[in-house]
């Protein structure tokens, strides 16, 4: 083995094998196994998963997309007086059925549980199988949704109770640019808080002064790419306008791809197929993805593809839907034939985000 790097002898398929992928997902499609009955609450995510995964191998063929946007819908909350707030509450996407009839508990009322990740997932699906969202009752969600964000232009992700970082700025955005309508946060308090989350290091933390992470750098940047500020960014040729140090971030993001091929997401971690997306998608944005070695990241993503199809976390793992997700999108990035491409910043197909 002296001198093949470690991606050439790894074992694992030789090839992106779309077929049973595709059988995965519509396994997932028909029934949730056991191992993910606690998951229920995050039935939205699943479905997402299998959904945009679907669309991302060009099989979308195989789902009932009338169905589907029934289901989608019916997870929608209303409040029971029509037109009101109702103490500042979120009338957003319902995770699934359980969280919807939880509405009392010991005879004391709760808020509805509507969540803003739920919410992204479910108009994500909608527009994924082709559903026109200016049919959705969105004035009320938007109207609700800016009682989330924070005097600090971060998000909070239920009306009462729930963290506040940048995976729910970015939940934020995304819905607004879904439903083209901006009405839902203001996005110069929102630009402020992202900014505030870039560590010195370059990479971009959950919340301002937190370690640097992969999955929080992309929330970061596909927000700000959402909102229309990489674009001015980029095009400003004096740095000191700058309103993120760009040069930082690449160099942090293209430190994150590890000897094996694969990123990770912070140093001295072990790499995971999922960064092939969330730092390998930061890249895209910013227009650097000629610096990444795809054909070592195409050799760690082949390690962790399963037999059974979809992908594990790291190699010889059984695969979850999670990184089976992950990996398709890595592979889209890598232009896999026979793969649709992705846009990055809404986490869908390019068909679904310009509704083709
Ligand atoms: C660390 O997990 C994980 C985080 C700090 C959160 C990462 C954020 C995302 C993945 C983005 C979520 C995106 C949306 C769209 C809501 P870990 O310690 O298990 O991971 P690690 O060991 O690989 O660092
Ligand atoms: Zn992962």
């Amino acid at each position: 083995m002296e001198g093949q790097e470690f991606w050439e002898s790894a074992p694992g398929s030789l090839d992106f094998d779309r077929e049973r992928h595709i059988y995965y997902l519509e396994l997932m499609y028909r029934l949730v196994p056991s191992l993910y009955q606690g998951q229920e609450i995050n039935r939205l995510t699943l479905a997402y998963f299998v959904i945009s995964g679907l669309d991302i191998l060009h099989a979308l063929d195989r789902i009932d997309k009338e169905a589907v946007v029934n289901w989608v819908l019916s997870l929608q909350a209303h409040p029971k007086n029509e037109g009101t707030l109702e103490n500042g509450q979120f009338y957003g996407f319902h995770g699934s059925r359980s969280s919807q009839f939880q509405s009392n508990v010991n005879g004391a009322a709760i808020p509805n549980g509507s969540h803003l990740a739920s919410t992204y997932c479910a108009l994500a699906i909608l527009k994924t199988v082709g559903y026109e969202l200016s049919l959705i009752d969105s004035e009320l969600l938007l109207k609700s949704m800016k009682n989330l964000q924070q005097p600090d232009g971060c998000f909070m992700p239920i009306h009462t109770g729930g963290e506040t970082d940048l995976r729910f700025v970015f939940c934020a955005a995304a819905i607004c640019s879904m439903l083209k309508n901006w009405s839902g946060m203001d996005r110069a308090k929102a630009k402020e808080y992202i900014i505030n989350c870039q560590s010195y290091d370059g990479g971009f933390g959950l919340i301002p002064g937190a370690e640097s992470h992969g999955g929080a750098t992309y929330c970061a940047v596909a927000s700000l790419k959402l909102m229309g500020f990489i674009e001015e960014d980029l095009l400003s040729k004096n740095a000191s306008c700058h309103i993120i140090n760009v040069p930082l971030l690449l160099n942090w993001s293209l430190q994150k791809q590890g000897q094996d091929g694969g990123f990770q997401g912070r140093p001295n971690k072990p790499t995971d197929t999922c960064y092939a997306f969330w730092v390998g998608g930061v890249l895209r944005i910013l227009g650097a993805e000629k610096f990444i070695n795809e054909k070592a990241l195409h050799g760690f993503l082949l390690t962790c593809q399963s037999e059974y199809g979809g992908f594990s976390k790291f190699p010889r793992l059984p695969p979850d839907l999670y990184h089976s997700y992950y990996g398709f999108c890595g592979f889209s990035l890598l232009k896999e034939p026979g793969l649709n491409s992705i846009c990055v910043e809404l986490g869908l197909t390019d068909v679904a985000a310009i509704g083709l």
